[in-house]
């Protein structure tokens, strides 16, 4: 029997629709900036941290490694671009009001996400979450981290200990570095430790 056309037509826009968001979902954050193109179209651009500042290195071709000065001289311009925008974008002030603002509410969004996850058996497979066996995050030390971890053989960062409670407790699937519930975790745990100095290595 031939499909109504209108059904047919919903079954593809919510085909394409559900890649589309399956996509958007997946896509890995990105981790280069847009560069701008040299104007001769073959030498080297490099970007800065910031995602705007770059600097063209006329004589060295994109993708050749630069000899020890000239990556010296790259790095000081950056900089020096870097520093010139930055008085420029604030009239020499420090951050604007809705710099703080955004940077707040971001903050706080991912902390109450990480807070829930911590309360929340959805890690893991068997029921337990976090929050049974460390109330309020306590005994996760994250001013520890980096140290030598027995349980793991080596030097562990605070999302291995978070994904070996994940994997063994919880008998649940171990979350990727960038993964944004890990960054979630990590915010919320940290947050609860505000003020106590760093002192990696520490048992
Ligand atoms: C069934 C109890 C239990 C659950 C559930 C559990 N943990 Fe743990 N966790 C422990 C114990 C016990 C240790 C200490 C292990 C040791 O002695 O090194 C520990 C250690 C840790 C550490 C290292 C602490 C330190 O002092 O270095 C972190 C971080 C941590 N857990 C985070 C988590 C997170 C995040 C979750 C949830 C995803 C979780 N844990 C779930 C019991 C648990």
């Amino acid at each position: 029997m031939m499909m109504r056309p209108v059904g047919f037509l919903g079954l593809i826009s919510a085909a394409i629709c559900a890649v589309v968001f399956a996509l958007r979902v997946g896509a890995k954050q990105p981790v280069k900036h847009e560069l701008p193109p040299a104007p001769d179209g073959k030498s080297k651009v490099v970007g800065l941290c910031d995602g705007q500042t770059s600097v063209v290195v006329p004589g060295v071709a994109a993708g050749e490694r630069m000899s020890p000065e000239q990556a010296r001289g790259v790095a000081d311009e950056l900089m020096r671009k870097y520093e010139e925008n930055k008085v420029l974008a604030h009239g020499g002030a420090a951050h604007t009001e809705r710099e703080m603002r955004v940077w707040e509410a971001e903050l706080k969004r991912t902390i109450d996400e990480g807070y829930k996850l911590f309360h929340s058996p959805e890690l893991g497979t068997n029921g337990i979450s976090c929050d049974m066996c460390h109330p309020d995050a306590s005994n996760t030390h994250p001013e520890t981290y980096p140290k030598f971890q027995t349980q793991l053989k080596r030097i562990a960062l605070l999302r291995d200990m978070i994904n070996w409670c994940i994997e063994n407790p919880m008998e649940g699937p171990r979350l990727s570095d960038d993964d944004e519930k890990m960054k979630a975790l990590e915010a919320y745990i940290i947050s609860t430790r505000k003020g106590v100095p760093l002192a990696p290595g520490k048992h």
